[in-house]
């Protein structure tokens, strides 16, 4: 599995996402509680950027039309049936250095963290 160095950690707050384009696909990074997850940075309703988006502790809320997902998981939360795209992350420490990879489906996301899971997986 190949790895891609995208951010290093001044770049990133705890608490806060940040969008980044890496070999032409848009991906947005939180880092929540110490842990980074990697998304593809477009809502499962209409693709806007969620990194345009609000999000409060482990809530993201689109911009555009309020859909909400938790970012432990990429799962959705309103509506439950929504699912984002997930990609595997490594983080080199220190310091902070997250690497994400682009074939990764969320079935491993579900295998890595057994909790949650989306019951949809979107058509990417
Ligand atoms: S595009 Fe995100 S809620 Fe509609």
């Amino acid at each position: 599995m190949a790895f891609r160095s995208i951010i290093t950690a001044p770049e990133l707050w705890d608490g806060d996402k940040i969008a980044r384009r890496v070999e032409g696909l848009d991906v947005l990074l939180v880092l929540l509680n110490g842990v980074v997850y990697a998304y593809k940075n477009r809502c499962a309703h209409q693709g806007v950027a969620l990194s345009e988006g609000r999000l409060e502790g482990n809530v993201l809320t689109c911009r555009a039309h309020h859909w909400q997902y938790d970012v432990r998981f990429g799962s959705g939360i309103n509506p439950a049936t929504a699912c984002l795209r997930c990609f595997a992350v490594a983080v080199a420490a220190p310091p902070l250095e997250p690497t994400v990879h682009r074939s990764v489906p969320n079935v491993l996301r579900r295998t890595l963290r057994p909790v949650r899971a989306c019951t949809a997986v979107p058509s990417w």
